[in-house]
């Protein structure tokens, strides 16, 4: 009978599940934060608990335009503190966790992996530990956790194969896409083991505003406007599958109201760029918006390549094309375009960053 109430519920385009107050974790980080916002546009009756340890990837300026929102509550703390989750889930009457909380950086995982198993692994498990407890114990059935994940726990592509399904083998190579894949088997398991309601998106590359400008987007349009060296790992060629912040978050808005409970969607934009490619677009568009440092290409340097360095990502979305009638809305020129004009209005948000003084800033406003 259930299934039969799914399928008619996809075909019919209805939503299955109404979210009423939702947790987000690494609410202030890149994609967390948009998602805020998003959601909060949108669906501006549901209440929005934005969780966040604060780490050097999160800053809470991200969401200070929501600070006065009626639906939009703060809270500092990390997802390892199980009790503090519990207390939360009981305290607001959540139905809803959207996991975005981890350490994302592939570069720090080569460096430091430590933190990544910690966050992503053990992070993750304490998250559904608390959920597992408050939902299910409670049978409070009426219940998501939407777990937000990477296309990198697939692994490498050579040139002419074809992408990545949600069929593929888990097949991760850095310590990041290791510890991000050890997390959906976990979240998988809490479904098969206890019954908890899961979701899970596997996402392409994301740029868009408030990305922190250690990722590749944000650091080429920051040393361009600074005249320093934009690093171009390897030969260049390495492929990524690009797609605008708010596209991810349109897709998993989709599954969480119409996803089918224990599936996995791949979310990607079609997009298939060389890193090479990428950063002469940006030294291109650079060039117009800030002709003084024209052309911005001569800054490109080639350095030392990335340990292990996957070669090529590439998604096939046409499970939630077909499924939820998801569609990205932005075009890569239209979204490229964007970015770049947040990052040149946005120039004190990533200069805080880049010299620590948004840590300072926090500190006042905040504490
Ligand atoms: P990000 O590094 O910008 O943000 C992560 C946030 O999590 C930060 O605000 C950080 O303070 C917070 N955090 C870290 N450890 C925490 C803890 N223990 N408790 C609470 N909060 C903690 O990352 P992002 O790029 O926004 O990525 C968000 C999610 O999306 C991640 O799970 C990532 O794996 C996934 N993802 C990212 C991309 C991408 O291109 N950026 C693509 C696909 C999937
Ligand atoms: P990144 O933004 O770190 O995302 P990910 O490693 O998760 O794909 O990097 C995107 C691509 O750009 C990746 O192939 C590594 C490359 N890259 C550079 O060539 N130079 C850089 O300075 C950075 C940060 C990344």
């Amino acid at each position: 009978m259930q299934i039969v109430l799914i399928m008619e519920s996809i075909i019919m385009n209805k939503t299955i599940f109404e979210p009423k107050c939702l947790l987000v974790t690494g609410a202030a980080g890149f994609i967390g934060s948009n998602f805020v916002h998003y959601w909060l546009s949108k669906y501006p009756d549901n209440k929005v608990i934005s969780l966040d340890a604060l780490t050097y990837a999160g800053n809470r300026a991200n969401l200070s335009e929501l600070e006065t929102h009626h639906n939009f509550e703060f809270v500092h703390a990390d997802i390892l503190d199980t009790n503090k989750i519990e207390l939360l889930l009981e305290q607001h009457s959540i139905d809803t966790i959207v996991h975005f909380a981890a350490e994302s950086h592939v570069d720090r995982s080569i460096h430091g992996p430590d933190a990544f198993l910690k966050t992503n692994i053990e992070g993750s498990h304490s998250l559904l530990k608390a959920a597992k407890k408050v939902w299910l114990d409670k049978q409070i059935m009426k219940h998501r956790f939407h777990h937000v994940s990477t296309d990198e726990v697939y692994g490498t592509l050579a040139a002419d194969a074809p992408a990545f399904t949600e069929k593929n083998q888990y097949l991760p190579n850095s310590p990041y896409a290791a510890s991000k894949a050890s997390s959906d088997h976990i979240v998988r398991s809490y479904h098969h083991t206890y019954g908890l309601n899961t979701t899970i998106s596997n996402c392409s590359n994301n740029y868009g505003p408030y990305q922190f400008p250690e990722k590749l987007i944000p650091l080429i349009i920051a040393n361009c406007l600074d005249g320093k060296p934009l690093p171009i790992y390897g030969d260049g060629k390495q492929i990524r599958d690009w797609l605008y912040v708010d596209d991810h978050n349109r897709g998993i808005d989709l599954i969480i109201r119409n996803g089918q409970i224990d599936n996995t969607y791949n979310i990607g934009g079609n997009n298939e760029w060389t890193n090479i490619d990428i950063v002469t677009l940006v030294c291109e568009l650079m060039d117009q918006h800030h002709p003084e440092g024209a052309p911005h290409s001569q800054l490109i340097t080639y350095v030392k390549d990335r340990l292990g360095h996957d070669r090529r990502y590439a998604i096939n979305a046409t499970k939630i094309m077909s499924e939820l009638s998801y569609k990205p809305e932005e075009t890569f020129e239209t979204g490229i375009r964007k970015t770049i004009q947040w990052y040149l209005d946005n120039e004190q948000w990533w200069r805080k960053i880049m010299d620590g003084s948004y840590r300072d800033w926090i500190e006042k406003n905040y504490t």
